[in-house]
């Protein structure tokens, strides 16, 4: 007999889990908690995806973008941090999906989670790629376009700086800008994306254990430089740049929030800190509002200079936080900002490439993965190395061969999805399980949630047709393999089986 979808693990299932692991400590307070967020939050977003955002979706008006995104990501955040300390085990989504919602959902939000963490991190390691190659550029390092570009970029760059007359610019940052063939197959790749993306895997491997100081330090050093892009950015803008404020409409503005909202992401894992939080109740919103609402007026500042500094459709689309001072010959900001950018990156990367084959891990010990790729743990760095390299050789390859901005909107539809199912999930479990101990509850929980589903549901929509196409595709090849191969391998349904057996022979 087959086992119910809605199959669920249970308390003492999950209590078993955790049996011999170290249960978590309440060390987190308030502070602790937000500089976590804003170690997670800051990166790719604000230093590479706001160029092509203002550039060709919403000028300055990218300023009001920030502010949709940030309030759609605070409901959401509210909903997640109940969703999170619901459960008395550190997990993500899905775990807690498991718990509450049965296996089917969780598997939908384990697939989503995979657009998440391992299509966010190739989206990272390309905004890396640009930096470092600014960077290098200043020191007279440079690499060909085809090595630092997948064969799209590559092409789109060549043909805007032919068109524009600006073949000088690129010579700048590229020691070459031809595109080389291979048997008469024109071929270029993001080496750059791909080669952190291996370096931050055998870092994960080996084992880091992510250290409140490490993270701290990243912190600092990213709010620096973004605070020093304001300050020193401001005393260039010219306002007359800020007319039109709104070029591509209201609609542009929404486009721009559905793609800005990576830059935001990274958030959601301050809920997942909810149990090792000193006072949830209080602490996780003020975490979670306090790190959403220092990075909404950050992004807003940085914006408004970016767009101050240069007119909108003159910003470059690589690294444009870097590139407005080299406009004004800046070239010792230019450095500062680079290094800046390449080092918060990374450490955005590093949670990412944590996370992915931890959720894999979890997935595999339920059954729903192969165990013997994704649930093996190795003797000796204790790391799930297998399900890492694994990821990391997926990810490396899918920087180095597709266009940012395809990336990027997978990673924000894939994401959205997840928040919608989590708002929904929220109101739905207050009526299912009223009596369940929730460490923390979100306030005023009809109005957050549904406020949560339709401001993350608007952003999904303002998302481009294909974007949708390549969600569904994806979540249809999600379903295959959950009904050909986890379904029947669930460790629930093995249990399942055994006692129909057990029962049949008594
Ligand atoms: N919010 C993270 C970034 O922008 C994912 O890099």
């Amino acid at each position: 007999m087959a086992h119910s979808l809605f199959a669920k693990k249970t308390m003492a299932q999950l209590e078993a889990e955790l049996q011999g692991e170290q249960r978590l400590r309440r060390v987190l307070g308030p502070i602790t908690l937000t500089s976590l967020g804003i170690g997670a939050i800051i990166g790719t977003g604000i230093f590479v995806l706001t160029g092509l955002a203002a550039k060709e979706f919403a000028g300055p008006g990218l300023m009001l973008s920030f502010v949709f995104a940030g309030i759609g990501c605070a409901f959401a955040g509210l909903c997640y941090a109940e969703f999170a300390s619901m459960i008395p085990v550190a997990g993500s989504a899905y775990t807690y999906a498991y718990a509450t919602l049965g296996e089917l959902m969780a598997w939908v939000i384990g697939w989503d989670l995979i657009l998440e963490y391992a299509m966010g991190s190739s989206t990272v390691a390309y905004g890396w790629s640009k930096y470092f190659a600014k960077l290098m550029s200043l020191f007279d390092v440079k690499f060909p376009i085809w090595f630092a570009n997948d064969y799209w970029s590559a092409t789109a760059l060549l043909k805007e700086a032919t068109e524009k007359g600006t073949t000088d610019e690129l010579l700048a940052l590229y020691s070459s800008i031809e595109i080389p063939s291979v048997f008469g197959i024109p071929f270029a790749a993001n080496f750059l994306a791909l080669f952190i993306i291996a370096v931050v895997t055998v870092v994960l491997v080996i084992g880091i254990r992510e250290s409140a100081r490490f993270n701290a330090t990243m912190v600092v050093i990213k709010l620096a430089v973004v605070l020093f892009v304001i300050f020193v950015g401001s005393s260039y803008i010219n306002r007359a740049n800020w007319t039109p404020f709104l070029p591509f409409g209201l609609a542009g503005v929404m486009r721009g929030a559905g793609r800005i909202f990576f830059a935001y992401i990274g958030f959601d894992s301050i809920s997942t800190h909810a149990e090792e939080a000193k006072n949830p109740q209080r602490d996780v919103p003020i975490g979670i509002l306090s790190s959403l609402g220092i990075c909404t007026i950050l992004y807003i500042l940085v914006t408004a200079v970016l767009t101050g500094m240069v007119k909108y459709d003159q910003i470059d689309i690589g690294a444009p936080v870097a590139s407005v001072f080299s406009n004004y010959g800046l070239n010792i900001a230019v450095f500062l900002v680079s290094v800046g950018a390449v080092a918060g990156i990374t450490s955005v990367m590093l949670v990412m490439l944590l996370s992915q084959p931890r959720v894999f891990l979890a997935m595999a010990r339920d059954g729903l993965l192969p165990r013997k790729v994704f649930g093996v743990v190795h003797p000796r760095f204790r790391t799930p190395h297998r399900a890492t390299i694994l990821t990391g050789t997926v990810c490396g390859v899918v920087a180095a061969l597709t266009p940012i901005d395809i990336l990027a909107d997978m990673v924000n539809i894939g994401t959205l999805l997840a928040f919608v199912i989590v708002c929904a999930a929220v109101l739905i479990l207050r009526r299912t399980h009223p009596n369940q101990r929730r460490p923390f509850r979100t306030p005023w929980v009809s109005f957050v949630s549904i406020a949560g589903i339709l401001a993350n549901l608007a952003l999904m929509l303002s998302l481009p047709l294909d974007t949708w196409a390549r969600l569904i595709i994806w979540l249809v090849i999600g379903l295959i393999i959950y009904f050909v191969y986890s379904r029947k391998h669930s460790v629930i349904a093995e249990a399942q089986g055994a006692q129909a057996a057990k029962q049949a022979g008594s």
